[in-house]
């Protein structure tokens, strides 16, 4: 781990003394005390898989129960309650429609200001119609449903009513480009596509129908229909053989709809995400067993209540927006709170007044926004009513303890508990975080391992490193049942990206981390060549694929260097085809670059910054020093030898002074 490890905020989480006991006020009312979390973790620690199976019976309705707890006979494929069957809609609206019929399942705002409520009731008549529609188009159990659409309550229905029939979703976040779209569509061999005319943010419209219809030129053979809402009623290109308003969809189907009831197993979505590799991986989830930490953790971590209205600010085309704005709060009967648009429109009170005029009981979102929010100024929280706040979240990427205090001090007035979640798109569900009402909280730190989950450090070797104040590559040792399944269509990558490394014995995170002397962990940053940008995952490969399929470039090598807001950046070193472009030329160039990225994969990958060399630093054997690019574009000095560099005259141009 050492020196080839990204630094990040690594010293200052290292000296962070601060701890924040709960209050008392809190702990009162909290589902879980400090007792009733030594019970659970005792429970757990004397048979895990009886613990993990007391809680699927409590807390999911099954059409038929299941006797067989955890099958790890293709270990490490596990499966859990195997001949259990379930429905993921049904557990999220069907149960509630008894005592929770009128209550607001959803609370909608648009940038424009438009609100729209569904209760439980009118969300599950959409579904049921959407799911009746979906049938009507041949789609059934297993086909394979891309989503792609803003972020409105629409997605979420397109979500349930997909899990309603048993058609397995797969989100692809609307900040997407048609490229990484078609790639996701092709790959996950998808029937149908839902999507929108367009999304709103920050005054324009995100052209999602356009781009959707770029992914399909010529590609996509797959795809039989694509259903179309309206969302901005601006003119798009229309394809009659394959496109379908959702309002016409809608308009002749009745609001019932059977469950189609699918074994635990059976897949509920697929999420791409980034990895080492310049190929997105389908992360492959289960229905039991994600459903099991969906729920039970929205109940432990955010201590999620009758009352509540739960704002999780995080995209439905990210697995937060999956496990905490659509499967578990719903699964538990709450209220979510969902907002289309920027955080600054009109103003950089937006945030503030949305919890204001909601009255949003919790808020969950990530160190980027938390640390964009914090420069924006104090003035803009004071001018708001954030009583009715009672429990403030953190989840994406490490937050440092400056955002952390900033979120305390001035949106928790000192008084709310604030829990930072460490989990993965692979995890399903939150793995590592404080209890409110149990657990006191340290700045940066996400506090411990829920109930259930075993994490050690492990060294080089895979060996558990014992005792406290250590640091090494961070694993969970024993199953849980909103694991990844598989990588959609490459299990043996699934192998290798997640358990060879340490000889199939446990779950190989990719994070590094470090326990302090409580045994409280604090998480470091990716071991692989992953960056995370705003909390979202990038890979370097994924980004310097984009930038070589541009006709201009040779070859490219892309690093993260730290950022104020964004926590990492994209940092592009870049050799071109001829004469390495100077001055306005290399501005130019620039520029193409970025939005040719852009194009590629999506905006959030642009590099913030470019830098052309004649060379890239290369070893005799021809590998490039990633290490030596990471100090470059920190801007540290370089003092490390840089003899076995194959041409050790590039440093100074890669930095900028040749
Ligand atoms: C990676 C997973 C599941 C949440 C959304 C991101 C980093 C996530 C934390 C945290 C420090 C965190 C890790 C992890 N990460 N939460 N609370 N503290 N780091 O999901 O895109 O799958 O990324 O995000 O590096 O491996 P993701």
């Amino acid at each position: 781990m050492s020196s080839d490890q990204p630094a990040g905020n690594f010293q200052s989480v290292l000296d962070e003394q601060r701890v924040f006991a709960p209050s008392p006020a809190f702990v009162d009312k909290a589902r879980v005390n400090a007792d009733a979390l030594a019970a659970l973790r005792a429970e757990a620690a004397a048979d895990s898989v009886g613990f993990w199976s007391r809680l699927a019976r409590e807390h999911i309705s099954w059409q038929t129960p299941f006797t067989v707890g955890l099958d790890d006979s293709a270990a490490p494929n596990y499966r859990w309650f195997t001949d259990g069957r379930t429905n993921a809609s049904a557990n999220c609206l069907d149960r509630h429609l008894g005592a929770l019929g009128d209550k607001p399942a959803i609370r909608f705002e648009g940038e424009a200001g438009d609100v729209r409520i569904w209760t439980y009731r009118q969300l599950h008549a959409e579904v049921c119609k959407l799911a009746n529609g979906l049938k009507s188009l041949g789609i059934g159990k297993g086909d394979r449903v891309v989503i792609y659409m803003p972020h409105t309550a629409e997605a979420v229905i397109a979500m349930q009513a997909c899990a309603r029939i048993g058609a397995v979703h797969s989100v692809v976040f609307g900040g997407f480009s048609a490229s990484s779209l078609r790639d996701r569509i092709e790959d996950a061999g998808a029937r149908l596509l839902i999507t929108a005319d367009g999304g709103r943010r920050g005054g324009n419209i995100v052209e999602l129908k356009k781009a959707a219809d770029e992914a399909l030129d010529g590609a996509c053979k797959s795809i039989e229909h694509v259903i179309v809402f309206q969302r901005t009623g601006h003119p798009v290109q229309w394809n009659d053989k394959l496109d379908l308003w959702w309002h016409d969809v809608l308009a002749t189907q009745p609001a019932q709809c059977d469950p189609e009831w699918v074994e635990a197993e059976h897949p509920l979505f697929l999420l791409y995400t980034s990895g080492s590799t310049g190929k997105p991986k389908g992360i492959q989830h289960s229905t039991g067993g994600y459903l099991v930490n969906a729920t039970v953790s929205c109940q432990w971590v955010f201590d999620l209540q009758g009352s509540d209205v739960f704002w999780c600010t995080a995209d439905i085309g990210w697995i937060t927006g999956h496990s905490y704005v659509t499967y578990g709060p719903l699964a538990n009967g709450a209220t979510i709170l969902i907002y289309e648009g920027a955080p600054t429109v009109p103003d950089a009170g937006r945030f503030w007044k949305i919890i204001q005029d909601h009255k949003v009981t919790i808020f969950y979102t990530a160190p980027t926004a938390i640390r964009a929010l914090m420069r924006l100024g104090d003035e803009w929280p004071a001018q708001y009513d954030l009583s009715s706040l009672r429990l403030l979240g953190s989840v994406g990427e490490p937050i440092n303890p400056e955002a952390w205090m900033w979120y305390h001090r001035v949106v928790g007035k000192e008084r709310l508990p604030i829990v930072d979640t460490w989990w993965q798109t692979e995890t399903g569900a939150i793995m590592m975080s404080p209890i409110p009402g149990a657990t006191p909280t340290k700045p940066g730190s996400c506090t411990q391992p829920l109930p259930g989950i075993f994490v050690e450090v492990v060294d080089e070797a895979g060996t558990p490193i014992q005792g406290n104040n250590v640091g090494g590559y961070l694993v969970i040792t024993k199953p849980w049942p909103s694991m990844l399944r598989t990588i959609w269509g490459d299990n043996a990558r699934y192998i290798k990206t997640y358990w060879e490394q340490f000889g199939n014995q446990y779950y190989v995170a990719g994070d590094s981390t470090h326990r302090d002397d409580d045994g409280y962990y604090w998480i470091l940053g990716r071991t692989d060549d992953v960056l995370n940008v705003s909390g979202h995952r990038l890979g370097t490969m994924e980004v310097e694929s984009a930038l070589v399929s541009h006709p201009r470039v040779a070859e490219a090598a892309v690093v993260g260097r730290p950022h104020e807001v964004k926590g990492e950046a994209v940092f592009a070193f870049v050799t071109v085809r001829g004469k390495r472009p100077e001055g306005d030329e290399a501005v130019a160039l620039a520029k193409e670059l970025r939005d040719h990225v852009a194009k590629q994969i999506g905006a959030i990958a642009k590099p913030d910054d470019i830098r052309f060399a004649d060379n890239l630093p290369k070893t005799r054997s021809g590998k490039i020093m990633r290490r030596l690019l990471r100090s470059i574009a920190k801007g540290e000095e370089i003092t490390s030898d840089t003899s076995t560099l194959e041409n050790p005259g590039i440093v100074a141009q890669l930095q900028g002074k040749g």
